[in-house]
């Protein structure tokens, strides 16, 4: 394999993090101009690669030159001396003795100038560039080390990752927020909002089994929570009993959280994340029952909670999970089995301070009458639901899953103010570009 050289022919680009490793040595570092500082005989470049950023101090002759030529985002090699500097943002500075510029940068666009409104629209109109900003960048590295937690978690307890499929032609989480597809001459073909139905069909093969996959809701409400794509982390267990759920649930935040902690302590610093309040959190969680929350909202038994009555009552409770459980059966999902009280259903909400609702899970219907019965509460045509009606025909067992919105968890994990603020590219209804 031909060794990687610098622009001198000796050394191997050195990542921005392993500077300090170089102390008094030459390096070769290579990455964009972040910010450049010019005091007439010397240049001050703030340069930045994926693994972080250094000082480089510019003095002589011809490398003075090109420097001034290194406007902001310009892509650039460099070849200097490293140099413990307390006086540096990062304790280290780099003497240039040579710089390339590789790719040189037009007036970029996001200024950091003091005082100057960078609109929310703006910056999404130039997400395509604004994704490289540090606190962005710090997301995605917590996003990254989220799905690696997710699945070890799984595979310390024996599941399957399976993947369903994103064309399908029944809703299973009501139809106002389905997307239908030009599908062929075919009508009624929708985007999938969850895996759930063909998990169900999986668990009598796999048993244990998950997945981290997009789902697609055509929502309407324009809030700090909605995405018309999200990535959604489902599960499914086979002989899980709604109580086993929660239990299981509340092991996996209390894993993500600690996870998060151990692995990402500088990006929750870019991000100001309120690593305190994550690291507090027990199990197990408080629970509420919808009834108990209408009372303490000042509601009616049967309202719906608005996402951010769902934030109050998370804060009012001590800004801690909740599980929010017996909701009536008609405001959930038809596949929800119906408590022994046949009003309520076995399912729960979990509610995460800053966001609310992350997680929604329940034990499912695993008989054929109640399904039926279900069906028709909730006007689905039986029609729609044959293979799904199967299930109940072949050895069914008790069984319960959730999903959880990834973008939701990281606003609590990283406290993101608005969902657009976890993902590279946010889809909503009102925007489908860059
Ligand atoms: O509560 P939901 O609709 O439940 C289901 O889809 C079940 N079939 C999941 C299951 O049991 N396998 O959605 C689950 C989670 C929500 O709690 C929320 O975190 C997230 O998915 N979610 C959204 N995230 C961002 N934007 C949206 N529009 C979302 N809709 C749901």
């Amino acid at each position: 394999m031909p060794r990687r050289v610098d622009i001198k022919g000796v050394h191997m680009f050195v990542p921005i993090a392993d500077v300090p490793k170089h102390e008094g040595k030459e390096v070769s570092l290579r990455g964009w101009v972040h910010r450049m500082r010019d005091q007439k005989a010397l240049v001050f470049i703030v340069l930045r690669d994926s693994t972080g950023t250094v000082q480089i101090a510019v003095k002589e002759g011809r490398s003075l030159e090109t420097a001034r030529k290194a406007t902001q985002e310009s892509s650039i090699e460099v070849l200097g001396l490293v140099k413990k500097d307390p006086r540096a943002p990062t304790g280290y500075e780099i003497q240039a003795k040579e710089i390339k510029i590789v790719g040189p940068a037009e007036r970029w666009p996001i200024e950091h100038k003091k005082g100057e409104d960078l609109t929310e629209d703006f910056l999404r109109d130039v997400r395509h560039l604004y994704i490289r900003e540090p606190k962005m960048v710090a997301m995605f590295k917590v996003r990254s080390a989220l799905f690696g937690a997710i699945r070890k978690f799984y595979e310390e307890r024996g599941y399957y990752e399976v993947q369903s499929p994103m064309f399908t032609t029944a809703g299973a989480e009501g139809g106002s927020t389905l997307f239908e597809v030009k599908y062929g001459d075919k009508k009624g073909v929708y985007l999938a909002q969850t895996w759930q139905l063909y998990a169900e069909a999986m668990i009598y093969g796999l048993e244990k089994i998950f997945t981290i996959s997009p789902s697609f809701r055509a929502e309407k409400s324009r809030t700090i929570r909605h995405l018309s794509e999200y990535w959604h982390h489902e599960m499914e267990a086979a002989w899980m009993t709604y109580e086993e759920l929660l239990a299981f649930e509340e092991d996996l935040i209390v894993f993500l959280a600690k996870y998060v902690l151990e692995h990402c302590e500088a990006e929750l610093a870019v991000l100001g994340a309120d690593t305190k309040r994550l690291s507090g959190i027990r199990k197990p969680f408080l629970r509420m029952t919808y009834s108990d929350a209408m009372k303490k909202l000042g509601k009616k038994y049967g309202d719906d909670i608005t996402d951010k009555e769902e934030r109050e009552l998370v804060e009012q409770l001590g800004g801690v999970p909740v599980f929010l459980t017996h909701f009536p059966r008609d405001m959930k999902a038809f596949y929800m089995k119906p408590d022994k009280d046949k009003k309520t259903v076995l399912a729960a909400d979990l509610l995460l301070p800053g966001v609310g609702e992350t997680i929604g899970g329940s034990e499912r219907i695993a008989d054929e009458k109640t399904l039926l019965e279900s069906l028709k509460l909730f006007k689905l045509a039986k029609k729609d639901y044959g293979w799904y009606l199967d299930l109940t025909k072949y050895g069914a067992v008790p069984h319960s899953g959730f999903g959880m919105g990834i973008e939701r968890l990281l606003m609590f994990l990283t406290g993101a103010p608005h969902i657009f603020d976890t993902i590279p590219f946010p889809r909503s209804l009102d925007r489908v570009t860059p």
